[in-house]
């Protein structure tokens, strides 16, 4: 059901930090910052060759990574985004097999202007899985 890997995507408390991490120590291609305000988020996204890694920042006194930086002041991989070719398809066989999907429960769009979903950690390994239409 799952193909490629879409993003990996790592929360930072500092993005201008994380971005000069990933650009000048790693060499990657790395975008501007992004604010995302209905994500409650600023994102960075960087360019590789098989994959992209997305540096989030929380935006906003909402922010759905705010909670995570708590508990990791350092910041750290925060979700696995996998892609799947019928979102409806996936979450069906996905709940069909006893996992809990976040929020209500229907897919958003994410960050990429695609649906998304998000699986429950608890479900996934201790995970936290996205899944996008691609
Ligand atoms: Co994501």
């Amino acid at each position: 059901m799952i193909g490629k890997l879409n993003h990996v995507a790592i929360a930072t408390p500092d993005l201008a930090a994380a971005a000069a991490r990933y650009r000048d120590v790693l060499g990657a291609d790395v975008s501007a910052p992004e604010d995302l305000p209905d994500h409650g988020v600023t994102v960075i996204f960087v360019n590789l060759p098989n994959s992209k890694i997305e540096l989030l920042a929380p935006l906003g006194l909402d922010s759905p990574i705010a909670k995570f930086l708590q508990r990791n002041p350092a910041g750290g991989v925060h979700h696995l985004c996998y892609e799947v070719p019928d979102i409806m398809a996936a979450k069906a066989k996905l709940e069909s097999a006893g996992v809990r999907i976040l929020g209500s429960g229907e897919p958003t769009i994410g960050a990429h202007g695609k649906p998304v979903l998000f699986l429950h950690p608890k479900d996934m390994g201790g995970t936290l899985i996205e899944i996008e239409e691609a």
